[in-house]
């Protein structure tokens, strides 16, 4: 594999496929450029023999023979940080489930400060991370993507070029009051390393799109009963939300965080993936959620929906090619790393090839198949008791969008797993 260098024996390309390519899982082989490793909540690969000891070896060549000293290049060097933590963070997660066994194992602990310790090695001055380009800019001035939704070529892939604008047709959706999770929690919970951001479009504009926010915000019976709930205890959003129409747009996008030499967070301007859903109708035919479609096409078809993801790739990436972004092909499969089962849980072993999984984007539909804005999961944060979009900054007239990474870094910083990082981070620059 040739990621990070051309000749494939050099030491960050082994490091790289050393956690990317699993020998237990052959197809990994086919998709070495994945946003995560193929490690779920139950994989004991890495911690367990002999793969264990082919990655200490690894990272033990990587420290004594300072391999941070064969590639200067700021953004290789900050692409291996951040799939290093992603491999720390995966450590620490799973462990205070396991009942009954030692808080730490030698395993963890082993791989945990070798992690950190590369980490650290490879990091960015504050100045250095200030100073990496935009890619998603990139991305757009390369004219590679079309710019907006085609409805007569849906399979199209665009990227939106006044996303991030101040005045977007996008409407930033801020998760944010003092105390609250971000926006996009689930996501922000499972990918705790990077920065999540929810966008909403309604054909008409930004002034309609917070008109239908508000009028989201006042619809007096946001929150009813979970039916056939025991306990009568859970509620859920009413299916009866007011709707927005046909041409709506929604968007979530993922941007990488870095630790900086100081051992502080950081939010790079580097953007891992756009996934947008477009809603070519919002009164879906068939409301039993596809049950009596007569295929999986057709399903997605009745949903009313286009999907599209648009994501970092590292050899684009490095050879400064449209900022590194590539749209997800219709047949393109990847391991499914987003609150999914992996061939590592149950019994029997399922999804054990990457031929198992659906097309991303068919997978798309599993999670979001209701008609309009009862597809949209993170709708619950658009009512009451939750503040009104509108709010933000100040109740003062016109509203932007927030800065760039508004979804701070505080609340990564209050994990359990950054605690554990920047112990050991201390540890290490002290001797
Ligand atoms: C395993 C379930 C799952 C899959 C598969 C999935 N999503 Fe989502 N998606 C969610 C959840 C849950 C949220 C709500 C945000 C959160 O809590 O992280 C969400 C949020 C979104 C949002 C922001 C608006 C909203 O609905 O809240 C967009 C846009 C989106 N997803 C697009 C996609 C696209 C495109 C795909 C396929 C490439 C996809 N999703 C696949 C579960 C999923």
């Amino acid at each position: 594999m040739a990621i990070y260098d051309p000749n494939p024996t050099h030491l960050w390309n082994r490091l790289h496929s050393v956690i990317f390519v699993r020998s237990d899982l052959p197809s990994t082989s086919r998709v070495p450029d994945s946003l995560d490793p193929p490690l779920w909540f139950n994989t004991k690969y890495l911690l367990a023999q002999p793969s264990h000891d082919r990655v200490i070896r690894v990272l033990d060549e990587f420290l004594q023979t300072h391999g941070e000293r064969l590639i200067r290049d700021p953004v290789k060097r900050a692409m291996l940080q951040r799939d290093l933590w992603s491999l720390f963070d995966w450590s620490v997660v799973r462990e205070p489930e396991r009942v009954g066994e030692p808080a730490y194992g030698k395993g963890e602990q082993e791989l945990q400060s070798r992690l950190v310790e590369v980490m650290r090695r490879v990091a960015l001055t504050p100045e250095e991370i200030r100073a990496l380009p935009s890619n998603y800019e990139q991305a757009v001035a390369s004219g590679q993507f079309a710019k907006e939704y085609d409805p007569a070529h849906p399979d199209r892939p665009f990227l939106p070029p006044d996303l991030f604008d101040s005045y977007s047709t996008w409407v930033g959706i801020y998760g944010r009051g003092p105390t609250s999770d971000p926006v996009a929690v689930s996501h922000a919970y499972a990918f705790s390393r990077s920065n999540f951001s929810i966008y909403l479009r309604l054909p008409a504009g930004r002034k309609a799109t917070f008109e239908y926010l508000r009028s989201l915000w006042d619809f007096p019976q946001s929150w009813i009963p979970v039916p056939d709930d025991p306990r009568h205890e859970q509620t859920m959003e009413n299916p009866a939300l007011p709707q927005f129409p046909a041409g709506t747009e929604v968007a979530l996008v993922r941007q990488m965080l870095l630790v900086d030499t100081q051992g502080n967070l950081e939010s790079p301007p580097i953007t891992e993936s756009i996934q947008i859903r477009v809603y070519r109708s919002v009164n879906a035919l068939d409301r039993s959620n596809g049950e009596t479609a007569s295929s999986l096409a057709e399903a997605i078809k009745s949903s009313g929906q286009d999907f599209y993801q648009i994501r970092l790739s590292r050899p684009q990436l490095f050879a400064n090619r449209a900022g590194g972004l590539r749209a997800t092909e219709r047949d393109e499969r990847e391991f499914s790393m987003f609150n999914s089962f992996g061939p590592d849980e149950g019994s029997p072993a399922q999804f054990i090839s990457l031929d198992q999984y659906q097309p991303v984007l068919q997978s798309c539909f599993v999670c979001h198949h209701r008609p309009g804005i009862d597809s949209v999961n993170s709708r619950g944060r658009l009512l009451k008791p939750n503040w009104l979009q509108h709010d933000y900054p100040a109740p003062e007239k016109p509203i932007p969008n927030a800065p760039w990474s508004y979804e701070d870094t505080n609340w990564k910083q209050n994990r359990y797993d950054w605690g554990l990082l920047s112990g050991y981070w201390k540890a290490a620059g002290s001797h």
